[in-house]
């Protein structure tokens, strides 16, 4: 329906993506390979400060787009840059042993199980795998959020507060908005945070207000009342939005003031934007160096993208025991060009998330993608692998080199060709420790992840209506 484009005026906040490690571009292509240059310049933009807290969005071909900042940039503090790669990667390994207790436990179908699997917190970690962060209007307030496909409630920092994090913007004061009200315990939205969250919702003894607890895998967790609020995205209303009233929260969160959940259950952003648009979204995660913006648009027609560059699509794999996340169909990975003979494929799928790192493979997967890249990146010295990264090369001598594209394959002709900026890891700034960005699981029969290193520069549309999930390589910008 023609007219299904012209949606109302649905302007969201925009996002700036600054890439944290955009240490390389793409100088051209051949066949089969992508040359990368690698320089030191960019390490210098590592320190500065642009203003990340302010909010863009605009509307166009029928969708509310937001602008996108990368936490990294909002800190202002300068870091050392190896101590935080490590630091990113062994919470991105909590995420995934998370992730991966999660979908054990959902698959031996005891949906009790799901609520209590946790890994033991570790005091001190924060929150820095999500790096994406939007700003929306919630109770007539800017809030900025992180942005992750991995879970579903919506939440922010609340007053009064018992434990929060600091946060750039004001916190939000429920009992300042007219519009705000607390859901009860015995309404059939607090009875969905078990399917939404994994941990029911809880009622104490003389109140009856819904509380919520989320866990994300790496220590941070958020725990609080249930409410509905007025939400605009953009110039976008939306009455009676349910998010979580976080009042004892734990993990850095880049002081954004909360987080947009964008997971597959009911509670979504997705789900609950519905009607405005038609339950779709899309987003462009830059590398700093070609764009320091992304995007986040919700709605929108996505038949044909920009400059009519295709989108293609494959149908999500669906999963009643684990109804937050989007699985797909992997078939095939090409390296250089030629696919990889006789790899298995699991009948789980493979799950796609934006708040996991580094893409993760079965390791029969893994080994067969590490042989034919070594295959064809050969002469490069190596250097020792780092935390989860095992194959590593000291390139500091080297002003360009070519690395060997690499393709994921989708049921029904999907591909996703990871972009030159999502192929390499920088270790070290002077390139000395420069990793092959992908990681083996530990076990045959745990889900491959497919990170957010590898969707730089793409146009991933989540069609959740629709069922199906979409890629067009993109050079991220907002507008
Ligand atoms: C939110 O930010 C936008 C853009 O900076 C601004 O136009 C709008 O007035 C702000 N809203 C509030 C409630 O401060
Ligand atoms: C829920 O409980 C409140 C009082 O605590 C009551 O007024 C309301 O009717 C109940 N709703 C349902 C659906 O049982
Ligand atoms: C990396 O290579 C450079 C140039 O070949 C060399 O000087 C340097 O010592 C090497 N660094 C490491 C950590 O091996
Ligand atoms: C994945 O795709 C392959 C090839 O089209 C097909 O044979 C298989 O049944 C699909 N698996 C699932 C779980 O849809």
């Amino acid at each position: 329906m023609a007219q299904a484009t012209r949606r109302p005026q649905l302007e969201l906040s925009l996002l700036l993506l600054v890439l944290l490690l955009g240490t390389a571009h793409e100088v051209h292509s051949l066949e089969g390979k992508k040359a990368l240059s690698l320089r030191n310049s960019l390490w210098d933009q590592l320190t500065s400060t642009p203003n990340c807290f302010s909010q863009k969005s605009i509307q166009k071909n029928g969708a509310t787009i937001l602008e996108i900042v990368h936490q990294a940039h909002c800190s202002g503090k300068t870091v050392n840059w190896n101590q935080k790669q490590q630091k990113r990667l062994i919470l991105d390994d909590a995420r995934v042993r998370t992730l991966q207790h999660h979908i054990k436990n959902a698959n031996s179908n005891d949906i009790k199980d799901v609520a209590k699997t946790q890994l033991p917190l570790t005091s001190g970690v924060h929150l820095q795998t999500l790096n994406y962060i939007v700003t929306m209007e919630l109770g007539g307030r800017n809030m900025s959020v992180i942005l992750d496909t991995g879970s579903d409630l919506t939440w922010v920092q609340c007053q009064p507060c018992t434990v929060c994090y600091s946060q750039q913007d004001p916190l939000f004061n429920p009992s300042a908005s007219p519009s705000y009200k607390s859901i009860l315990c015995n309404s059939s939205t607090c009875q969905s945070l078990e399917y939404a969250t994994g941990n029911s919702g809880v009622c104490r003894p003389r109140t009856p207000i819904c509380n919520y607890f989320v866990s994300y895998g790496d220590g941070s967790y958020t725990r609080g009342e249930l409410g509905v609020e007025h939400l605009n995205l953009g110039a976008t209303p939306l009455d009676n939005f349910v998010f979580g009233c976080g009042r004892n929260n734990k993990g850095l969160f880049g002081g954004a003031s909360g987080l947009m959940g964008l997971g597959r259950s009911s509670l979504s952003m997705a789900s609950q934007t519905s009607n405005l648009f038609g339950g779709v979204f899309s987003y462009c995660l830059p590398s700093a160096e070609v764009a320091e913006s992304g995007s986040l648009a919700f709605g929108g027609d996505f038949s044909v993208y920009k400059n009519n560059t295709p989108i293609s699509y494959t149908a999500m794999i669906p999963n009643p025991q684990l109804p937050t996340f989007y699985f797909l169909n992997l078939t095939g990975i090409s390296v250089g060009g030629a696919a990889i003979q006789s790899l298995s494929f699991g009948k789980a799928g493979i799950l796609i998330d934006s708040g996991t790192v580094i893409s993760r493979l079965p390791p029969s997967m893994y080994r067969a993608l590490k042989e034919a890249f070594l295959m064809k990146f050969t002469g490069y010295p190596p250097a020792p692998g780092f935390s989860i990264l095992d194959t590593c090369f000291n390139l500091s001598a080297y002003q360009e080199v070519e690395i060997p594209t690499i393709d994921m394959h989708f049921d029904g002709d999907a591909n996703l060709k990871a972009d030159v900026n999502g192929i390499f890891y920088f270790a070290k700034t002077d390139a000395s420790q420069v990793c092959l960005a992908l990681a083996s699981l530990t076990y045959e029969d745990e889900i491959g992840i497919i990170g957010n290193y590898q969707q730089k520069n793409q146009r991933v549309v989540y069609d959740t209506m629709g069922s199906k999930l979409g890629f067009a390589g993109e050079t991220c910008s907002f507008v």
